[in-house]
């Protein structure tokens, strides 16, 4: 069984009287799938041991009645008020030592054996009361793991933990103090139990240390889900889990969330999350998202919460211009979504997110996010069952590594360096350029791909070094640049090669040295023409590469930026510097040379493909406020049976060939 479309509902926040209601209207709307309960342990469980079903049962049973299932979450990003108060260290703790207190959510630290106690009786209790429920088909432990949790826990009951997960690591009080280095400002330590973790100091902390702690972190996240994810399966199997992942967010390692689930999930917002950041719409980025998120499980994913109006908790974003939330819902689709939820069904009328519009907006009369969200479902409904499975085709690859995401939050060199910006140049390139693109782990087989992009390969180790020479040996072309091989495992340096260390030879090149754009921009010149690079420049030798590209400007001016070796049957390619978007588009074009590009669209057009069973489906998107022409060749059949020669604003096309 498969669904299509659905909604995330709280009928918590409405009265009873309301809930058949909107079970009508979300049949006639198209639903088929809900999700609930994420957030209302205080209501199943008003007081500690008294478990009250009742209301959701009855909403289950209503929404049944319209030919509508649902996925229940378990409600533990919001432990109720009477277990706050009689176990206040359950309230995580930030680096500073202050507590957060209860009020929001997220208000849990996740390590604590008590909260594990009281999470340990509610799941078994809610996932007993629900295994007999064919209409309950799914699970989702938690809400986004990760989120809000950006500078938690630094707890005893956590530090406790961390003690743990070293010994295990290193066996050894003596191994610990060389990896990380501890001879360095007086730290070394004489036994396990002396180790905190990396609370506020008055000067940086030991990037060893730090880095273990994030890689304990995400350990800990994992565990947490494992832990509920078995209690679930146990209690009431045959059911699905899976988790709403949020893209690029670096809490905890998704790659291996993605082995607990049976499908990954995804929350898309394009429209930006007006609480904290101000993001503004970026087409490439959410494809990014979209692309990574696929990657977790190779497979086609849910949107679990789909952006269905107006963003925003204090601050409000804009509202969506006509056809974008179609747009949006479809681009999802193009990158590989299977099923989507729309968050939310209706306007909340109070707490934190009154304005975080829903399809119906407060007053529950459907308006124009109603119709858009309506014609988007009957249009793109039958055309999504037809490709349900269906996988873009593998061209390149971005390696993505949580890992030197940490080591660069660590030590980031230049302030404006951030790993996952940085993947954008090359992403960006690829985008504009219309080649599929999937993100790749280090212990995933890449030798399908004939482009492997792998940015910022700051810790190296024996094993990615083999790897990234057998893999061009074999014939891929792979592309490297500046803070390649520079660190170990441990986040110590490495002394006994040249930079990039351990894969100089497969570049062709020494890095003698590196100059930190601080208060510049850098020049880089190609076949005569001049273009911006930024943050950084590796000053390189050449031994058997071939220059591409020269820097422009600099004591250095003149020597290579860019530069290629051939190696085995493929070629590796060095980027010394961080590429404007017109550089990493010569740069692409270069590197994808053979790789033909899915279709020619103005800029702003995106196209993207899915495969399945020797159909294939081309989307094109159009991302602009403006009318775009397109062509394509005759063999392209629109599937809504309308030719056309260009698009509306914010309009999508989809077309089929056999
Ligand atoms: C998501 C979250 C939802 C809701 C929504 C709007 O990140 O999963 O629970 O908070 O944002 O803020
Ligand atoms: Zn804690």
């Amino acid at each position: 069984m498969h669904y299509l479309f659905g909604v995330d509902y709280y009928p918590e926040h409405w009265p009873k009287e309301r809930w058949a209601t909107d079970a009508k209207m979300m049949r006639e709307m198209g639903v088929t799938i809900v999700r609930m309960a994420e957030f209302s342990w205080s209501k199943w469980e008003p007081r500690e041991g008294e478990f009250h079903f009742e209301d959701l049962d009855e909403v289950i049973e209503i929404l049944e009645r319209e030919g509508i299932d649902c996925i229940l979450g378990t409600p533990t990003a919001a432990p109720p008020k009477w277990m706050i108060d009689r176990n206040p260290e359950i309230q995580p703790m930030d680096a500073e030592g202050r507590r957060y207190f209860f009020g929001g959510r997220h208000h849990d630290c996740q390590s604590n054996p008590v909260y594990r106690e009281h999470i340990r009786r509610f799941v078994t209790a809610f996932a007993r009361h629900y295994a007999q429920n064919p209409h309950v088909v799914g699970w989702q432990v938690d809400n986004e793991l990760g989120n809000s949790h950006g500078n938690l826990c630094y707890c005893p009951s956590c530090e406790k933990r961390f003690r743990q997960w070293l010994k295990q690591k290193y066996q050894t009080i003596e191994w610990l103090n060389q990896c990380w280095g501890t001879a360095f400002w007086s730290q070394g330590y004489t036994s396990f139990d002396q180790i905190t973790a990396p609370k506020m100091t008055t000067s940086g902390h030991n990037p060893s240390q730090q880095l273990d702690w994030k890689r304990f972190c995400s350990d800990l996240v994992l565990e947490f889900h494992q832990f509920q994810a078995d209690i679930l399966r146990q209690a009431a199997p045959g059911k699905f889990i899976t988790h709403n992942l949020m893209g690029f967010s670096d809490k905890l390692d998704y790659h291996r969330l993605g082995e607990q689930l049976d499908f990954a999930s995804h929350d898309q917002y394009p429209g930006g999350h007006f609480h904290a950041r101000h993001d503004v719409y970026r087409a490439d980025f959410h494809a990014a998202e979209l692309d990574l998120v696929r990657s977790v499980k190779k497979k086609p994913f849910w949107i679990m919460e789909q952006q269905s109006g107006i963003t925003g908790w204090e601050i409000l974003g804009r509202t969506p211009r006509p056809g974008q939330l179609g747009l949006w819902a479809m681009q999802c689709v193009a990158h590989g979504a299977d099923t989507i939820l729309f968050f939310r069904w209706r306007s909340c009328l109070m707490g934190t997110e009154q304005y975080w519009h829903g399809i119906l907006p407060h007053n529950g009369e459907p308006g124009r996010y109603y119709r858009e969200i309506k014609a988007f479902m009957d249009q793109a409904g039958p055309w999504m069952e037809e490709m349900q499975g269906a996988m873009p085709p593998k061209e390149a690859a971005i390696l993505f590594s949580y890992e030197q995401d940490y080591a660069f939050a660590i030590q980031p060199h230049h302030p404006d360096l951030r790993y996952t910006q940085h993947l954008m140049t090359y992403y960006g390139a690829l985008h504009r350029k219309h080649i599929p693109t999937d993100f790749v782990r280090e212990n995933d087989d890449w030798s399908g791909y004939k482009v492997l992009i792998a940015p910022l390969q700051f810790l190296m180790t024996p094993e990615l070094s083999a790897k990234l020479h057998a893999y061009v040996a074999g014939g891929g072309r792979l592309v490297l640049d500046f803070r390649c091989g520079v660190k170990d495992a441990h986040n110590l340096a490495i002394s006994t090669d040249t930079l990039p260390c351990l894969v100089h030879d497969l570049c062709g090149i020494r890095v003698t040295e590196y100059d930190c754009l601080r208060d510049a921009v850098g020049e880089v010149v190609w076949n005569g023409e001049a273009y911006e690079s930024y943050l950084w420049n590796d000053i390189i030798e050449l031994d058997t590469a071939t220059m591409l590209a020269a820097y422009g400007k600099e004591f250095y001016q003149g020597s290579p930026a860019i530069t290629y070796n051939a190696y085995g049957q493929g070629k590796t390619y060095y980027v010394g510097t961080q590429m404007s978007p017109a550089l990493a588009d010569r740069m692409i074009e270069e590197v994808t040379a053979g790789i033909a590009p899915l279709a020619d669209t103005p800029w702003g057009v995106e196209v993207t493909q899915r495969e399945k069973n020797g159909k294939r489906y081309l989307f094109v998107l159009n991302h602009t406020g403006t009318e775009q022409p397109i062509s394509l060749p005759a063999s392209w059949q629109p599937m809504d049976g309308k030719d056309v020669s260009a698009l509306p604003p914010y309009a999508a096309k989809v077309y089929r060939r056999a």
